[in-house]
């Protein structure tokens, strides 16, 4: 039986990891241990994952204070430590590029243990980004290297990681797992649209949340001006992140959208499933929005999923408003093209555990 200790923390690891639970659960022969770092803490930021998507109750959750970067970090090495240290996994599992992935590696690697990350390889080349710093150490301390797509996997071999001391492999994306699993459970359980009195295609989804964005006055003032102008011509449903709200709030602006809380990942898929096409920051929306045919509009000014733009999927705008309001034009009538397969057949999360139990 080998023992995976797993640091999840955000909204996108609770989604991930429902997926390769799942996988570990019908693989056998692999204990799971979960820890809740308690990066995100609101219920529909954390407990309704949970509840909504049968992911077990973590056997560790912690409290965080969230005020600085290296503050937050540290607490959670701190618990992660004593967990490792009590609970003696024979791996820790982690994913993604936050603060509670990189908190999980490197606790785990001073205690010379192996570490598993869910992932690897992507790359924005970006190091003002805390997510490219925390992919980039992860990525260096980790002997399982479970890749998305082929440019994640080229990005090891350029970075000398693809070594024959590592497993590094080319899984696909849980996220597509995730994404195919629940989008049938959102078709049958959500009932966002009547409660938002919104219909099939007559609307576009927004999101915003990177630090690049949110904590920028300038780039936040001209995204929220670019969603206002198109609000005036069609319905913007955009699920508000906390930290976004916060910063909206302290620079005085104001949207004229249709502003919503965050929602769980049932409503979410019903969101995406059933709009025009997309706007966003995200890392996660960015391909959600591939699987379900819609075009994207990326409020970054460069992506780890470059096969998206290179397929003409995904339009990078950064915040630049008028480019904003141009991508939308030109695709809004746009008939979406996908003919290629860049995140695996959705048996991504079965081929991490196969690699886990050895
Ligand atoms: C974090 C990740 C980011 C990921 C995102 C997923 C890092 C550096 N960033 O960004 O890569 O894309 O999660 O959503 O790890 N807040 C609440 N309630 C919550 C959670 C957050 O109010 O439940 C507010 C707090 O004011 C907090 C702020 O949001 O200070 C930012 O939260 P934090 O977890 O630091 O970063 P995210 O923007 O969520
Ligand atoms: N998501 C959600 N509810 C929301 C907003 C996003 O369930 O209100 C989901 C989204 O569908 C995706 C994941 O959360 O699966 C992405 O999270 P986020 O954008 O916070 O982080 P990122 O992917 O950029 O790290």
């Amino acid at each position: 039986m080998t023992k995976v200790l797993t640091v999840i923390g955000t909204r996108p690891q609770f989604i991930k990891a429902a997926a390769v639970s799942r996988a570990i659960n019908e693989h056998g022969g692999i204990k799971e241990i979960l820890l809740h770092t308690g990066q995100h803490y609101d219920d529909v930021m954390s407990d309704i994952f949970f509840r909504e998507m049968d992911i077990p109750k973590p056997d560790y959750h912690f409290s965080i204070n969230t005020s600085t970067h290296a503050t937050m970090t540290a607490q959670m090495l701190e618990g992660i430590e004593q967990a490792i240290i009590k609970e003696k996994p024979d791996k820790i599992l982690v994913y993604g590029d936050t603060n509670s992935t990189l908190a999980g590696a490197l606790a785990a690697s001073k205690l010379h243990m192996p570490v598993s990350h869910v992932e690897a390889g992507l790359r924005s080349f970006n190091m003002d980004m805390p997510e490219e710093v925390n992919r980039i150490l992860t990525d260096r301390v980790s002997t399982q290297l479970f890749c998305p797509t082929e440019a994640a996997m080229q990005n090891l071999q350029n970075e000398g990681l693809a070594t024959t001391d590592k497993t590094v492999v080319n899984t696909g994306d849980v996220m597509y797992d995730a994404a195919l699993y629940y989008a049938k459970q959102a078709s049958q359980r959500s009932t966002i649209l009547q409660q938002l009195g919104i219909s099939h295609d007559k609307y576009l989804l927004a999101t915003v949340h990177r630090a690049e964005n949110a904590d920028d006055k300038e780039r936040l003032t001209k995204i929220v001006n670019a969603i206002n102008t198109l609000a005036k011509q069609y319905t913007v449903v955009l699920p508000l992140h906390p930290r976004t709200k916060k910063m909206i709030e302290q620079y005085h602006l104001s949207l004229s959208c249709m502003v919503i809380n965050p929602v769980g990942y049932i409503d979410m898929l019903s969101l995406l499933q059933n709009c025009h096409l997309v706007l966003t920051d995200s890392g996660g929306l960015q391909k959600e929005a591939y699987f379900f045919h819609k075009y994207c509009i990326t409020l970054r000014d460069q992506t780890e999923w470059v096969e998206l733009t290179k397929a003409g999927c995904s339009t990078i705008t950064g915040a630049d408003e008028p480019k904003i309001l141009q991508a939308v034009a030109d695709m809004y009538d746009k008939p979406f093209r996908n003919g290629s397969v860049f995140y695996g057949d959705g048996h991504a999360a079965t081929i991490i555990a196969k690699h886990l139990a050895t």
